[in-house]
């Protein structure tokens, strides 16, 4: 039973990190991932326009009949409403569970939040932990050149471009002392380890994609969801331009050759 996928949505690779997260927590899970390769990216666009896009990448999610649809996309889930209603199929976005982990986690109350640049904008993060946590001090820095990093397969975190660009987006929160930073778009954990490396290692990196992956599995079990199959799950990928180098880039992040599995759709019908 519950055999239907799970839907997962991004504006490209990013929420590839919330794909990995299930298949390792829910192995027998099937998963239809949209990445939008063909508008990417979706943080330096107006809300109305990032609104459009979700809506529709969430229509043809459920038009595929999944049961269940993630936005792992940090600037959806900030800036788009809430899709609950428009589908009628169970939602959930990264914030809420990003948000729930950074409060877990922090010592210090200082936290710093990365996302693209509506995402900080829309001071998402920053707004839901404070409701919880006023006293609690945010730093947010938005890091429009991460995205076009990652889309380009440049994540080593010993090139020197991409050392560079890191140290010019995150040197402030090393004079603020924080303890935890919130990956807040789920392209961000393609470069975790450059990111490591420059905020240094007793700061606690939250990755937004594998957070909301386990949200996501404790959502589809109180829901009953959860599929009761013993095989293991397959994954399906659609993309809305060539699929070439989302296959390669892809493959290296899921370590898995899915030459076979990714489909280009043309998004602009839903
Ligand atoms: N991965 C996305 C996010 O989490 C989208 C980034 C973009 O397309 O600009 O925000």
């Amino acid at each position: 039973m519950n055999q239907e996928a799970i839907g997962i949505f991004d504006s490209g690779l990013g929420g590839l990190s919330a794909v990995r997260e299930i298949i390792k927590t829910l192995p027998h899970e099937n998963i239809i991932y949209f990445g939008d390769t063909g508008r990417v990216p979706y943080g330096s666009k107006s809300r109305e326009t990032i609104s459009k896009y979700a809506v529709q990448d969430a229509r043809f999610l459920k038009n595929m009949g999944v049961k269940f649809i993630v936005a792992a996309c940090g600037t959806v889930s900030s800036v788009a409403p809430d899709l609950t209603d428009e589908l009628g199929v169970p939602y959930t976005g990264v914030v809420y569970p990003t948000c729930f982990s950074a409060i877990n986690a922090t010592k210090n109350g200082k936290i710093g939040v990365i996302g693209t640049s509506a995402t900080i904008a829309s001071h998402s993060y920053k707004k839901r932990i404070q409701a919880k946590h006023p006293e609690f001090e945010i730093y947010e820095q938005d890091c429009p050149l991460f995205v076009p990093l990652v889309e380009n397969g440049m994540t080593d975190p010993d090139d020197e471009i991409v050392r560079l660009i890191v140290k010019r987006y995150l040197q402030k929160f090393k004079d603020a002392g924080v303890d935890t930073v919130i990956l807040g778009c789920t392209h961000y954990p393609l470069l975790k380890r450059a990111i490591g490396q420059e905020v240094g290692e007793d700061v606690i990196l939250i990755d937004s994609g594998k957070e909301t992956a386990l949200y996501t599995a404790k959502v589809l079990e109180e829901k009953g969801l959860l599929n009761d199959s013993k095989k293991q799950g397959n994954a399906r990928f659609y993309v809305s331009d060539t699929p070439a180098d989302f296959e390669k880039f892809a493959g290296i992040f899921l370590k898995r050759n899915i030459s076979e599995l990714v489909t280009q759709i043309n998004i602009e019908e839903y």
